[in-house]
Order: C-alpha cells, then sequence, then structure tokens
C-alpha cells in the first residue's frame, strides 16, 4: 500500500518493511541482542567495513574485552591485536578512549541519545543515530551510502546525492515514514520539497507488543534502520541491476516505476587516488623476523610493519638498503609485487626476501627482532601487509 507524497514520488509504507525484515532479516551475531556496549562495539566495526569481515572480529573482540571496564583497562597491544586486519585503527583507539569518557563521567552506562553519543570519540551522526536506535529505541536515522542509493531510487533523486543536502533530504524523507506512517494528507501532492516530520509525535515502540517481548526483539527505530540496511544489501543492490522484484517497497518506487533503477544516486565523478611506490623487507633468521612500530601519528598509527624503502628498489638498491639497515644479507629473493587500497591513496609494493646472519641491527634503526609466531601473538600488523606476511608463514 502507497501513499502520495509529492508530485513526483509516494511515501512507502513502514509496515510492510517491518514485515519484510521480519521475515527477511540477515543472521547476524550483533543481533542476538541489544546490549548497549555490544551495539556500539559492532556499529564501529561496521563503519566502511562489510558485514562477513565484521563477523568474526565482532565476536572475538568480545570473548576477550566483554564489558566497558574491561575495554576501558586494556593495554594498547591488546586492543590492537584485536583490530588487526580490520583496518582504520582510529576506530578502536577511539573506542578505548571512550570507553574510559563513559567510565569516568557516565558512570559506566554508554550515554543513551544520540547527542550525548555524539560527543564520544569515534562516534559521528550515522554512528549515533544507528546505536540510539538499536539500543535505545530513539527514533533517529543512521544514513549511509546505502540508505542514500534506497533514497534516490525511491525518489528518482537526480542531484549529486554525495551532497550534504540530498543526506538532510533522505534523512527528513525516512524520518517521515518512520513518525508518520499513514499521515500524508493530498494537499502534500502540490509540494516537491520535503516538509520536516514532526518528531512530537511518539514513536510506535514494537512491532507486535503482544508477540515480540524477548530481549532481541527491536525497538521499531531499531529494525526500521537495521531494515534499510538489509534492503540495501541485500535488494536495493548497488553496481549493476537491484533485485526489484523482491522488494516491499516496489510499488512506491520512482526509479523502478520508469524502470530507470540503475541512474541513481546520480554520482560526483570520482577523484583518482595518489599511488606511492614502496619496497617491502621480510628481514630474517632462524624464525626470527625484523618489524619496527610505525609513528603515532599520521596512516596505520602506531602498528608494526616491516621495514619498507620508497619507491621500487632493484636488487643491488635493496642489498644496500639492508646493510644500512645494520644486517649483513646471506641470500635475497624478489617477492611477488601486492597492491593495497587505502581510502585516498594506494601502495604498489614490491618485496624482498632477505636471509641475514645473526648479527643485530643497528640501533638507532628501531627496529624489534620478533619471534615469529609473536607475530600471531603480539604485534598488529596492517593488511596492507597481507601478501608479504603470508610469505612469511610460508618460511
Ligand atoms: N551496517 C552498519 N550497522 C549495521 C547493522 N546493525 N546491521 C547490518 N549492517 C550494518
Amino acid at each position: 500500500m502507497c501513499i502520495t507524497y509529492s508530485a513526483n514520488f509516494f511515501l512507502p509504507d513502514l509496515t510492510a518493511l517491518l514485515l519484510w525484515y521480519k521475515a527477511n532479516k540477515r543472521d547476524l551475531p550483533w543481533r542476538r541482542d541489544r546490549n548497549p556496549y555490544h551495539v556500539w562495539i559492532s556499529e564501529i566495526m561496521l563503519q566502511q567495513t562489510r558485514v562477513e569481515a565484521v563477523k568474526g572480529y565482532y565476536e572475538r573482540f568480545l570473548r576477550t574485552l566483554p564489558d566497558i571496564p574491561s575495554l576501558a583497562q586494556a593495554p594498547e597491544d591488546v586492543y590492537l591485536k584485536l583490530w588487526e586486519g580490520l583496518g582504520y585503527y582510529s576506530r578502536v583507539r577511539n573506542l578505548h578512549r571512550a570507553a574510559q569518557i563513559v567510565t569516568d563521567e557516565y558512570d559506566g552506562q554508554v550515554p543513551q541519545t544520540s547527542l550525548q553519543l555524539q560527543k564520544l570519540p569515534g562516534v559521528g551522526a550515522y554512528t549515533s543515530a544507528a546505536i540510539a536506535s538499536i539500543a535505545f529505541g530513539e527514533p533517529a536515522i543512521a544514513v549511509d551510502g546505502n540508505l542514500l542509493r534506497i533514497f534516490a531510487r525511491l525518489t528518482a533523486y537526480d542531484r549529486n546525492i554525495k551532497e550534504e543536502k540530498a543526506k538532510k533530504a533522505a534523512e527528513q524523507f525516512f524520518l517521515r515514514i518512520l513518525l508518520e506512517p499513514g499521515t500524508v494528507s493530498a494537499k502534500d501532492k502540490a509540494q516537491s520539497d520535503l516538509k520536516q516530520p514532526d518528531q512530537s509525535r511518539p514513536v510506535q515502540n514494537r512491532l507486535q507488543p503482544a508477540e515480540d517481548r524477548s530481549e532481541t526483539a527491536g525497538s521499531v527505530p531499531g529494525d526500521f534502520n537495521q531494515a534499510l540496511m538489509d534492503l540495501g544489501a541485500t535488494v536495493c543492490l548497488p553496481n549493476g541491476e537491484p533485485l526489484c522484484e523482491q522488494c516491499p517497497w516496489k510499488e512506491a518506487c520512482a526509479a523502478y516505476r520508469i524502470q530507470e533503477q540503475t541512474r541513481y544516486p546520480v554520482m560526483p565523478q570520482k577523484k583518482t587516488r595518489k599511488t606511492e611506490d614502496k619496497t617491502v623487507f621480510l628481514i630474517h633468521y632462524t624464525q626470527k623476523i625484523a618489524i619496527r612500530k610505525r609513528p603515532d601519528r599520521g596512516l596505520l598509527a602506531g602498528l608494526y610493519e616491516f621495514p619498507m624503502a620508497e619507491g621500487h628498489l632493484e636488487q643491488d638498491e635493496a642489498v644496500e638498503f639492508v646493510r644500512c639497515l645494520g644486517f649483513s644479507p646471506l641470500r635475497i629473493r624478489a617477492l611477488p609485487p601486492a597492491k593495497h587500497i587505502f581510502t585516498h591513496k594506494e601502495w604498489h609494493m614490491t618485496g624482498y626476501d632477505v636471509l641475514v646472519d645473526e648479527t643485530l641491527p643497528a640501533p638507532d634503526q628501531a627496529l624489534i627482532i620478533a619471534d615469529m609466531d609473536a607475530l600471531d601473538r603480539i604485534y598488529s600488523i596492517p593488511s596492507a601487509f597481507s601478501a608479504f606476511r603470508t610469505r612469511v608463514m610460508d618460511g
């Protein structure tokens, strides 16, 4: 059932989406309870990261650091290790600081409103809305790329979707669906701009209160956001044809009506990333390998890496580089090249496996000679080095 919303599109029906979600929701580890700490950890992990990649990390993190006090007290190497490979490591540093703030300033309880949540390090508009809606039932919309794409298709939004204006329009649009289901009157037909939703209206708090009183039962706002996330991830797909026949909102969708789903969202031209050439060195002897800690600020701050040189070094330059670190190379062989893509840059890496004799490196190089198995247990080596790290494991 659809309600005419403007001259160009319809306001889709809240219940249709919630029923679809009930029948089709993905079974994800962070949906098994609504513990605010669990919701918070999951939403931070899910920032810029695929659901499949997060699952295992989420469970391991909570096994090791099951509550706010354990996170607040955790040493840096422990929480960095739990994040190893997940990327965007400032997230876990912020989590750690935020856990200390929650302990000191909020009596150990996760703040309950999106406004308070946004004061914590690492919690922005999207994450605060996700946590507040899922854990506390606040009617806040977590606007991310999925929601923007759904909004753009539903309304055939033909301006640049990356603009702040588009985000605001999407937020207002979804808030109206959430707060005012079934209330759009005929006079709305005449206006093409989105009205402010009436935030003073109470939100129906549970989908089916009589049936669904379990700990996992979601609030309507939390379920609404997560239903939109699932719709974006499984039906209203990016890059190519969406699966419109499975969509509970297809009749309300302007893009579907004109069969122009792939025209939306309208994206700006992509900026090209800067590329940097690097040479990575696996310098080792008898189950020990040289690593070093990256600087405390900037890209991959505070994590560990294999020694690296700028540019792609030829073999004789590579031998010289290893000597300058204070080692005596016995054997050197080139490794297959690898590429790693960050948000704003790409590393194009070549590498060398270098067997050295057991003399210690020059002290001024701040190298650590680590046991190979300590790479697994202690030191966090970012996934930028995965291709080379596998070579270490292979011996
Ligand atoms: N992405 C961000 N938050 C999510 C959630 N709660 N469920 C699924 N995907 C998400």
